[in-house]
């Protein structure tokens, strides 16, 4: 098939490149003339494991082109996927102006039969505003389905490619028969592709999400009552998980969810029930408890150090919202690093992926540490706020030697509380027992 992907963000990168590899002629369009300028050269704008290798792939045999030009883009294209971003507004709402000035410029310049697929999170009602803004200077037959993406940061390849299910939200036969074909070779496995009306695809999305929040969020609360109890999440969370009713996945207990989707989705959700008359009370706990859940630790850091954090170095480890990219938006790790600096300590950091992206925002108030010893050697404490592989097993002699106190603050609960008792450190994580050996402060 020939197909045109608009907006070369995350996920239309990842669509483009994914529906190249299986076969498909793919043109991504973006306004961006930089941007389109670097991926002809092979230059990929993101990080994501797994993508550049199917991205430099799909170039170099030629099913993967760019453009700045709509109408070139799109030319012969039986499937437009719309990928634009919809960030929130001033008031939570998801912004529609890029998506439906696509639309319009749509009307004119189709030629012939095309499905539009909105792929962006879009609220309820956007296919018919998009169908609308086409419609008003369309000289040929379309369709618009909404097409939403369930894919996670990191393993988003995989998610693509094996996807748990499909979900098209479209009443024409004609516009179903396209995105069947389309989709076929993802779920020869038998993974269902489910097809609904646009507006129960629009809210599928938006529901998926704001569950997982809920359930992170659900095991965040049992973790605060574990720690007032007496009692140790990890084992809470083995004894629901197994409920297959519940499930085993989604249930870490944490410093709160980040990145670009749970929070703007969980937000607008609540906002455009609003918009029906409708509170959805459940939601507003779960944004006012993930925003007190990031900077839970912070606390505990003041009376570990007797009330101040005033001239102590605190060492970073991880800075993006979740392992394997080096996304930072809404990450948890930003908004301790914002408390500790506003309490007078020197912060140093490490991430495997997204030191540049803390530093276009922090430049000079940070120190930013080579490797992960680097940023714990003379601080007085190590905070961790992001569970990267490299993390989980440290040389801990190296890091005791290092640290000026041996003492770990883990927003992640990475490690084994008996082990750290042994390895003599004061060990304070989330939902557990605190490890302390009332060792004197160094300073
Ligand atoms: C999410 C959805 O999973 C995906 O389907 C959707 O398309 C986009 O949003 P993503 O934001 O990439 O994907 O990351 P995900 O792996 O879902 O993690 C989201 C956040 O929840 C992270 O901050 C992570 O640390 C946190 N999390 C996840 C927990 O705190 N505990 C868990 O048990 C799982």
């Amino acid at each position: 098939m020939k197909i045109a992907v608009v907006g070369t963000g995350y996920v239309g990168l990842v669509t483009g490149t994914c529906f190249a590899e299986t076969g498909n002629h793919v043109t991504c369009v973006d306004i961006d003339v930089q941007k389109i300028e670097k991926m002809r050269n092979k230059q990929m704008p993101i990080f994501e494991p797994g993508l550049d290798l199917l991205f430099n792939r799909n170039i170099e045999q030629g099913r993967l082109d760019f453009t700045t030009e709509l109408a070139e883009g799109i030319k012969d294209a039986q499937v437009i996927f719309l990928a634009l971003p919809t960030p929130p507004g001033e008031d939570g709402s998801a912004d529609l102006q890029y998506i439906l000035k696509v639309a319009e410029d749509l009307g004119p310049i189709l030629e012939k039969y095309a499905v539009i697929v909105d792929k962006s999170t879009v609220p309820v009602g956007t296919a018919e505003k998009v169908r609308a803004k086409i419609q008003a200077n369309a000289k040929v037959d379309f369709d618009v389905v909404s097409n939403p993406e369930f894919l996670r940061e990191g393993v988003a390849v995989d998610d693509f490619m094996k996807p748990d299910r499909v979900v098209v939200g479209t009443q024409s036969a004609k516009a179903q028969k396209v995105m069947e074909l389309l989709y076929a070779p993802l779920v020869r496995q038998g993974n269902p592709v489910i097809f609904m009306d646009e507006k129960s695809a629009e809210l599928t999305k938006y529901a998926a999400n704001s569950f997982l929040a809920t359930k992170i969020t659900f095991m965040n609360e049992i973790a605060n009552l574990c720690e007032l109890v007496g009692a140790d999440v990890d084992a809470v969370r083995r004894g629901v998980g197994t409920d297959s009713r519940i499930g085993n996945r989604f249930l870490f207990a944490g410093i709160g969810y980040g990145g670009s989707c749970f929070p703007k989705d969980v937000q607008a959700l609540a906002k455009s029930s609003r918009e029906y008359d409708y509170n959805f009370e459940l939601l507003n706990s779960v944004m006012e408890v993930n925003h007190r859940q990031k900077t839970k630790l912070f606390p505990k850091l003041i009376e570990y150090f007797g009330g101040s954090l005033r001239g102590k170095t605190i060492a970073v480890w991880g800075l993006a919202f979740k392992p394997n990219t080096d996304d930072i938006r809404e990450a948890p790790a930003l908004y301790n690093i914002d408390e500790f600096l506003e309490a007078g300590a020197t912060v140093k950091v490490y991430d495997p992926e997204a030191m540049e992206n803390v530093r276009e925002i922090y430049g000079d108030k940070l120190v930013y540490s080579p490797h992960q010893y680097a940023a714990s050697d003379d601080a007085d404490a190590l905070v961790i706020f992001t569970e990267w592989p490299v993390f989980r097993t440290p040389d801990f002699d190296v890091l005791a030697k290092g640290l000026k106190n041996s003492v770990i603050f883990d927003g992640r609960n990475l490690y084994d509380l008996d082990a750290m008792a042994d390895l003599g450190f004061d060990y304070i994580s989330v939902g557990r027992a605190e490890v302390k050996k009332a060792q004197a402060i160094k300073v």
